[in-house]
């Protein structure tokens, strides 16, 4: 059974969750894995990564707050800052708006993976091997619905061809055929794409909007993201 799920969350012991923050928690934390960050803790505040990152060498800060970069870390939450020069080697501690918070709510549930755009078909072949419930943890905007998670978990309930789906993931399959001609048109249009261009950050957009750039399944042991 999928179930594209938001906040607050039935509970998730025994189940495998995906988590989607397509713009950009998760397509942040897929590109930087991919380019060799050896692990990346999310966290709630600005605060808990100071002082995370205080105790750990080797460690670069980054996230957001109302789009920008926060006063004194390392790096934004722009996937595209995340380069293997910049990242390879390094651990990183992350606090953004939604998407960390998603993955620190789901870590009861059996498997936390993470998933973008970016490594859609590493995600969905993981899946096609999983067992149990699936839950698509959908980070949404401060606990509330948003079109592009929503189309992400569509996009993996139509690739995984599941016969058995809740109305949720119907819906979600449904609103990722809507717009799977022109994903990068989606996110330009939904509230959070516009609300990232107007403060420049468009050229994110286009960035998240890439489909399978990556092979990497990052998943969520003991409260790191590792591959
Ligand atoms: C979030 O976690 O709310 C987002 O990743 C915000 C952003 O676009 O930086």
């Amino acid at each position: 059974v999928f179930t594209p799920d938001l906040l607050p969350f039935s509970d998730l012991t025994g189940k495998t969750v995906v988590v989607a923050d397509i713009l950009r928690a998760t397509t942040t934390i897929t590109f930087a894995v991919a380019n060799g960050a050896t692990a990346i803790t999310p966290v709630l505040t600005p605060d808990d990564a100071f002082r995370l990152a205080a105790d750990q060498p080797n460690t670069l800060i980054g996230g957001e707050r109302g789009g920008m970069k926060v006063d004194g870390f390392d790096l934004g939450n722009s996937p595209r800052e995340y380069t293997e020069t910049v990242v390879s080697g390094w651990q990183i501690v992350l606090t953004t708006t939604n998407g960390t918070r998603t993955l620190q709510a789901c870590r009861a549930a059996e498997r936390v993976l993470v998933g973008s755009f970016l490594n859609l078909r590493a995600i969905v072949n993981r899946l096609a091997q999983a067992e149990g419930e699936l839950v698509f943890a959908c980070s949404g905007r401060e606990g509330g619905f948003c079109t592009e998670d929503t189309v992400f978990a569509g996009a993996c309930v139509a690739a995984l061809a599941e016969t058995q789906l809740t109305d949720a993931a119907e819906a979600a399959k449904i609103l990722y055929q809507e717009h799977c001609e022109d994903l990068l048109g989606m996110l330009k249009n939904c509230y959070h794409g516009r609300s990232l261009a107007s403060i420049g950050l468009g050229e994110d957009l286009e960035f998240c909007a890439q489909m399978d750039l990556v092979d990497v399944v990052p998943h969520l042991v003991d409260g790191r993201i590792i591959v």
